[in-house]
C-alpha cells in the first residue's frame, strides 16, 4: 500500500517517525515530502503532541538507581503480568534481560521497539498498536520469583545461592482461597501508564521477546479514577467507594523510602540492594453484599469515613487517626475489628500500597461480578513488614466478610540500571 493510499493517522505517525529519525535526511513521510524541512519543524509547533515534541513531559526514566514504578506516582492503569521460565539455559535469560532492557528504555521514550518494519514479508518488531501515541508515562518493573532460583528442588541456573533469605513464598494465611492460576511466577513484569493501550503493549512486546524463553503465568489488568476525570489528584477510591492510600510512605522522603521501601547493603545478598520486595495478593471483593451494607457498618469496617476518607470522629482524610478515643459507651471510635486500626497495629511495620482496582467480568461459580484489588505493596523485609501485618488482618479484620484472597505471589524486584548495563546485571 502507498502513503497516499493509507488512512491519515498512519501517514501522520509514518511521518512522526521519519521526523524523529532524522528531519531532512531523506526520510521523509507524506507530510514532509509535500511540505519541506522548514514546514515540518513549524509543524512540531502545531502538532507538539502528534509530532512527540512534548513527549518529555510525560516520560519516566527507565534507567536510575532504583527501578521506575516503585515511588513513581500511581499511573491511571496497570497491566501486570507473572511468567514462567521454559528455558534451563543460563545464556538465554541473560540474553532476554538484554533485549528487555533495551526494549523497555525504547517504550518508556515513547518509541517503537526494534527497527522499522521496511520487509513486508516478515512481521514488525514492534506490534505497532501505540504508534502515534505518547509515552504515557509508562513505567516496567521487573522482578523475580522464589521459583526462579529454585523449583522442584532444583538450582534452576546455578544462582541458588544468591537466593535472599526473604524471597520465600508467603506463609499460608487463615482464609486464604488461593487459587493457582493466580499464584506464583518465575519473573513478574509490572507495566503502569496513564494509557492502558500503552501498558498493554508494552507487556505484550516483552512477552512476544521472551518467546522459547518465558511463557506467561496470569496476567492482570488494572485501574484508578484518571487524571482526566479527576485533576486534583486527590486519593483514587476503591470498589467499596472509599479512598485507598492515604496512609503510605511519603515518596519525596529518602530516608523513609530507604527504611521501608529499599534493600540495603547488609539485608540480604549485595546483587538486591536498591531493589524491593513486591507482595501481589489478588483480592476478590464482594461488592454486591458491600452494596447492601448500610453507611454505618461500611464506615465501622474501615474506621474512616466513605466521603471525607477522615478518620472517625475527624473531618479531613488527613487528619491524625486517634485509636485511643472512645465514646460515650466507653467503645472504641475506631472500632477494634476495623481495617485501618488492625492493619496499623501497633504502627511497627509500614509497607508501600500501590494497588489497582479490577474488573474482570463474571465469577461463574456465583454469577457475580469477578471485581476486586490487585493488591501490591513494596517492602524492604515482607518477613517484618507484610507478613506480620496480613496475619492480623485475617484473623480479626472486619473486612474479611466481604473479601477474599484468590491469588499471591512474591518477587524481589531488581535494582534500577544505568544506561548501557542491563536489568538484573548485578544477580547475573
Ligand atoms: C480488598 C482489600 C483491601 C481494601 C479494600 C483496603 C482498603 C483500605 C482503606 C480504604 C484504607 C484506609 C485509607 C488508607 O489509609 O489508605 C486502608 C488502609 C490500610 N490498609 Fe488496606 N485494604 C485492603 C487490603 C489490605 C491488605 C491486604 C493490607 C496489608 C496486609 C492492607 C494494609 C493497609 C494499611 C497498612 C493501611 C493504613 C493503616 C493505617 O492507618 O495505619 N490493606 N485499606
Amino acid at each position: 500500500m502507498k502513503d497516499d493510499q493509507l488512512p491519515d493517522y498512519l501517514t501522520k505517525q509514518v511521518s512522526r517517525r521519519s521526523l524523529l529519525k532524522g528531519i531532512g535526511l531523506g526520510g521523509a513521510g507524506v507530510l514532509l515530502a509535500t511540505s519541506g524541512v522548514g514546514s515540518a519543524l513549524a509543524l512540531t509547533d502545531q502538532f507538539p503532541d502528534i509530532l512527540g515534541k512534548n513527549n518529555s513531559k510525560n516520560k519516566i526514566n527507565f534507567y536510575g538507581t532504583h527501578q521506575a514504578g516503585i515511588t513513581t506516582e500511581q499511573q491511571n492503569h496497570l497491566y501486570f503480568a507473572s511468567l514462567n521460565i521454559t528455558t534451563s539455559n543460563k545464556a538465554d535469560l541473560i540474553s532476554l534481560f538484554k533485549k528487555w532492557t533495551e526494549a523497555a528504555a525504547a517504550m518508556t521514550s515513547g518509541e517503537a521497539i526494534g527497527q522499522p518494519a521496511k520487509n513486508g514479508l516478515l512481521p514488525p518488531d514492534d506490534t505497532g498498536e501505540v504508534a502515534g501515541l505518547s509515552a504515557s508515562n509508562l513505567t516496567i518493573t521487573f522482578g523475580v520469583g522464589p521459583t526462579f532460583f529454585e523449583k522442584e528442588g532444583k538450582d534452576r541456573f546455578g544462582l541458588l545461592h544468591k537466593k535472599p533469605a526473604e524471597l520465600k513464598d508467603l506463609p499460608k494465611f487463615p482464609l486464604d482461597a488461593l487459587e493457582e492460576r493466580w499464584t506464583g511466577g518465575d519473573i513478574c513484569i509490572q507495566a503502569c501508564s496513564d494509557d492502558m493501550q500503552v501498558a498493554f503493549h508494552a507487556v505484550r512486546n516483552l512477552v512476544r521477546i521472551a518467546r522459547g524463553k518465558a511463557v506467561l503465568h496470569f496476567t492482570q489488568s488494572g485501574f484508578l479514577r484518571s487524571k482526566q476525570s479527576s485533576g486534583k489528584n486527590e486519593t483514587p477510591r476503591n470498589l467499596f467507594g472509599f479512598k485507598d492510600g492515604t496512609i503510605n510512605p511519603n515518596l519525596k522522603d529518602k530516608q523513609e523510602l530507604n527504611e521501608q521501601v529499599w534493600v540495603q547493603r547488609g539485608d540480604g545478598p549485595n546483587w538486591l540492594i536498591g531493589g524491593s520486595y513486591l507482595v501481589v495478593r489478588r483480592i476478590q471483593m464482594f461488592i454486591e453484599v458491600w452494596d447492601r451494607t448500610t453507611l454505618k457498618d461500611q464506615e465501622e469496617t474501615f474506621g474512616r469515613h466513605r466521603d471525607s476518607g477522615a478518620p472517625l470522629s475527624k473531618k479531613n482524610e488527613f487528619d491524625q487517626v486517634d485509636l485511643e478515643e472512645k465514646n460515650e459507651n466507653g467503645q472504641y471510635v475506631i472500632p477494634k475489628t476495623s481495617h485501618v486500626r488492625v492493619a496499623h497495629g501497633k504502627g511497627k511495620e509500614q509497607i508501600l500500597r500501590r494497588a489497582y482496582s479490577y474488573a474482570d467480568g463474571m465469577d461463574l461459580k456465583t454469577g457475580t461480578f469477578d471485581a476486586g484489588l490487585f493488591f501490591m505493596s513494596y517492602q524492604r523485609k515482607p518477613s517484618k513488614q507484610f507478613v506480620p501485618m496480613q496475619q492480623r488482618l485475617a484473623q480479626m479484620d472486619k473486612l474479611n466478610e466481604y473479601i477474599v484472597h484468590k491469588g499471591s505471589a512474591v518477587f524481589a524486584c531488581l535494582p534500577g540500571v544505568k544506561k548501557g548495563g542491563f536489568i538484573g546485571e548485578t544477580l547475573f
